[in-house]
């Protein structure tokens, strides 16, 4: 019985067929299952659960591997740039140059907002997260911009990525200049994506930026390494919201509020937070490292662990090196660094992180990077989501195309009351 397995309930055998990916993973096929007999499967978390077959990434978590569309990760922060990788991703294969050109030109062409979205801005309580407000002002954006209809030509579908790409930043950049009263900088058509966010977000005409070489590489390999990571949370959130096949920027929408959450993309803010917390208390590691053991404490070591990686996350070992450059370049130091390094260096040797298999994910060290462009703190998981778009568009676009798809409707197992009757209100409470 070769790639079927053999399941027996109640004395009757079912086959049920294996799929195997490209890279000899094995997933058992239950798709027939509850018809066939009448049972579901159960796995709270999707822990063990393939919600689809996909071309686009390829993550090894037990040897720290990561690929897109074949090529480690690696290679990709040292030879390439954001919006090559965004190419690549949401393409499949790297450009060439004519390809290139026009894809950077189509970024140049979409990146300005209506101005009619200012007043959005304008509106939010000045305390508001600027994740909430992302989110938000995406959903705008097809009020603005026409949605891809039913069946849209590829010219359109390449467009709308491209307002979405470039817009995202753009938006990013306002939120921040118009929170702070500043004036919104608008987009220049002679700088790359990177070196365009930096200007947009820290020019001054009382304090002009220099942009500088090494930090727009730094920013460029940021975006690099959070391009996309296949079946995460926010990614499920675009894939599960699009197949109700709502238009792209509300399924966008969607990825980019389940990221904001601690234990996904908001954790680069958590990281910060919790170093910022140890630094205040004196710099002792000690009882942070406690309590994260403690099974009766709801606290835990940010920045460390992850569902796919069981061994170090390549990416914090790439940006843990970008960090270190950076603070060169600037001839800073951050004491949150150490901070950072000294917990890196007590956990790793520690048993409950060798047990539990916990090491540094991205977030871990990416938020003393953010810190030294200036990005404040509030900010950074709005860098994690500009990142992380050209994965969430490839994966929708994937998934539309899908021979296979189906509207994404899990079962449940139903453990509340049996059948009972109304009760009358004036009846109720009555023993
Ligand atoms: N500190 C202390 N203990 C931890 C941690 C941590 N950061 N992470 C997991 N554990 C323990 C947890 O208490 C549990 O212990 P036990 O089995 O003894 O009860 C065990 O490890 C398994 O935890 P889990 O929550 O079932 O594992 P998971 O695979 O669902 O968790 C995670 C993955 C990322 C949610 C979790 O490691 C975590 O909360 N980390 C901190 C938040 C964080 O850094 N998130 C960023 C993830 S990477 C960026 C991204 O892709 O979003």
């Amino acid at each position: 019985m070769e790639n079927k397995a053999l399941l027996i309930v109640d004395g009757k055998e079912y086959e049920l067929p294996i799929i195997v990916g490209t890279e000899g993973e094995r997933a058992i096929d239950i798709s027939r299952l509850l018809q066939d007999a009448g049972l579901i499967t159960m796995d709270p978390g999707y822990v063990n659960t393939g919600s689809c077959k996909s071309a686009i990434t390829f993550m090894e978590g037990e040897k720290g591997i990561l690929r897109h569309r074949g090529i480690p990760i690696e290679q990709l922060a040292e030879h390439s740039s954001f919006v090559e990788t965004a190419y690549l991703l949401i393409n499949g294969e790297l450009p060439t140059q004519e390809e290139f050109t026009n894809f950077s030109e189509s970024l140049n062409e979409h990146s300005l907002v209506h101005e009619d979205m200012r007043a959005f801005f304008e509106h939010y309580p000045s305390r508001a997260h600027p994740m909430g407000i992302l989110s938000s002002m995406v959903t705008a954006l097809q009020e603005f911009y026409p949605a891809l209809k039913d069946k849209p030509q590829e010219e359109q579908i390449n467009i709308t990525f491209a307002r979405l790409v470039s817009k995202l930043r753009t938006l990013a950049a306002m939120s921040y200049n118009i929170s702070r009263g500043h004036k919104v900088n608008y987009p220049k058509s002679d700088l790359s994506y990177c070196a365009n966010f930096l200007k947009m977000m820290f020019d001054s005409p009382v304090k002009p930026y220099d942009i500088d070489d090494d930090l727009v590489h730094a920013l460029n390999v940021f975006w690099i390494l959070h391009a996309d990571h296949e079946q995460n949370c926010s990614t499920s959130a675009v894939r599960l919201v699009g197949s109700a096949r709502v238009n792209l920027y509300a399924a966008i929408s969607a990825g980019i509020s389940a990221l904001w959450g601690p234990l996904h993309g908001g954790a680069n803010q958590a990281t910060i937070e919790m170093l910022e917390e140890i630094y205040r208390a004196g710099g002792d590691i000690a009882p942070f490292i406690a309590r994260a053991k403690d099974k009766n404490d709801e606290f835990r070591l940010m920045g460390f662990g992850h569902r796919v990686y069981k061994s170090y996350d390549p990416r914090a070992k790439i940006i843990s090196g970008v960090v270190h450059k950076v603070l060169g370049k600037l001839n800073r130091h951050d004491p949150l660094l150490d901070i950072a390094q000294r917990l890196e260096e007590v956990a790793v040797k520690d048993s409950y992180f060798i047990d539990h298999k916990l090491y540094p994910n991205v977030d871990f060290y990416s938020g003393i990077l953010l810190r030294a462009f200036g990005i404040p703190t509030n900010m950074f998981t709005v860098m994690f989501a500009i990142g992380r778009l050209p994965g969430w568009i490839s994966q929708w676009k994937e998934s539309i195309d899908d021979p296979d798809w189906k509207l994404h409707r899990p079962r449940q197992v139903y453990t509340g009351f049996t059948k009972r009757d109304y009760i009358p209100m004036n009846q109720r409470g009555k023993k």
